[in-house]
């Protein structure tokens, strides 16, 4: 075996595994706590639309594959986004999006840029196929996009974007990332990660539809798994000019979402009145914990996500573990280079309560 893994590709034993939230059977199992509020993955508190929920009853053509095309969802994301459905690719959660991209343009001779504290994946990626990471230093907790097109070498294929970034929270404005594409070189893939982009409040944000109209060396991701909570069935999707959607499609696997993920995705894009009760949730709630957290001497770094991720006086892992003691799961980030934070998911108020009386209890 030991001689097998020799000839792992470059890149590869030196990674780690993506580490999830610890799930609520554990923390049961583990401490049997009286109650358990999980506030570490970034989920909707208020779940899917009940109009998804109603699609998992449909068992009865299990036996058949799915859509291989996913042509029903494509063409409900084509309204809801304003673009062609060949613009549109459809994959198993928002993660395989990157990985298709990853595969198809990564290598052990080339090299990705991506920003310091920015979602884990992209290092997975990028490692996956060999490839040299480039970090950028942030700025303020952001993607410093100024400094992105000065870093690139001349074998720079992907760069890697998340706005708002999981885990600071911190967004980038529609100039500064169009003055990013305006600068960096067309033969580099800009890959623009919008897996929060419904809980941005801020006038500057991201108009998808100027850049997908001007860009071809861009791809925009998007997920169901945050605002429209159905992050178990692991449905997401990818946007951008029909040449790169077609070079995506021909390496992904012939039937990578499936058929109860995506009906539910049909069900839930089309229900606008749960998106907009999920986001004015995540509103109040992120300023009400902004608010208690900041109270009680908690530096939070400000974020437009549905999350927040503060620092205080304790040792993260050790209030991450006594969180878990008392039924709170949150998430450490030290694997984001940020050893002192601790990530905490906008819950429910009933959640966010019992999380604040538990962290008061303990600090
Ligand atoms: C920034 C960011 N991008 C992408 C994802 C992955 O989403 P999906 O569930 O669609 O794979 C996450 C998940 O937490 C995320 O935080």
């Amino acid at each position: 075996m030991s001689k097998l893994l020799n000839y792992l590709n470059e890149g590869i034993s030196d990674l780690h595994p993506y580490e999830p939230g610890r799930s609520i059977d554990e923390v049961v199992a583990e401490y049997k706590p009286d109650k358990v509020v999980k506030l570490a993955s970034n989920e909707n508190p208020l779940g899917p639309s009940p109009k998804a929920i109603e699609t998992l009853a449909l068992s009865n053509d299990l036996h058949l594959y799915p859509d291989g095309d996913s042509k029903k969802l494509k063409s409900l994301i084509a309204d809801h986004e304003s673009v062609g459905t060949e613009n549109i690719i459809v994959g198993n959660g928002s993660n395989e999006i990157l990985e298709l991209a990853a595969r198809a343009f990564l290598n052990k001779d080339v090299s990705a840029v991506m920003s310091k504290h920015a979602f884990a994946v992209y290092k997975i990626v990028t490692k996956a196929c060999g490839s040299e990471i480039i970090e950028v230093p942030a700025k303020d907790w952001k993607h410093d996009l100024d400094e992105f097109p000065s870093v690139t070498k001349e074998n720079t294929r992907v760069c890697f974007i998340a706005n708002p970034n999981n885990p600071t929270g911190t967004y980038n404005s529609h100039s500064e990332f169009e003055s990013l594409m305006e600068k960096i070189s067309p033969s580099i893939l800009v890959i623009l990660d919008l897996a929060y982009f419904e809980y941005v409040k801020a006038d500057d944000y991201i108009k998808i539809n100027e850049l997908l109209d001007k860009y071809q060396n861009l791809l925009i991701t998007k997920t169901f798994s945050k605002i429209q909570g159905l992050a178990s069935l692991r449905i997401g999707y990818g946007l951008a000019c029909q040449d790169l959607i077609g070079v995506l499609n021909k390496i992904r696997q012939p039937f990578n979402s499936n058929a109860i993920a995506q009906e539910a995705a049909c069900n839930a894009i089309l229900d606008k009145e749960h998106i907009t009760k999920s986001i004015e949730l995540n509103y109040s709630q992120r300023e009400f914990l902004f608010k208690e957290l900041t109270s009680l001497g908690m530096e939070c770094i400000p974020s437009q996500g549905n999350f927040i991720s503060f620092k205080g006086n304790f040792n993260a892992q050790e209030l991450f573990t006594e969180l878990m003691k008392q039924g709170v799961i949150v998430r450490p980030v030290a694997l984001y280079d940020m050893p002192e934070y601790i990530r905490v998911t906008v819950g429910t108020e009933d959640e966010n309560l019992y999380f604040l009386k538990k962290l008061r209890e303990l600090i």
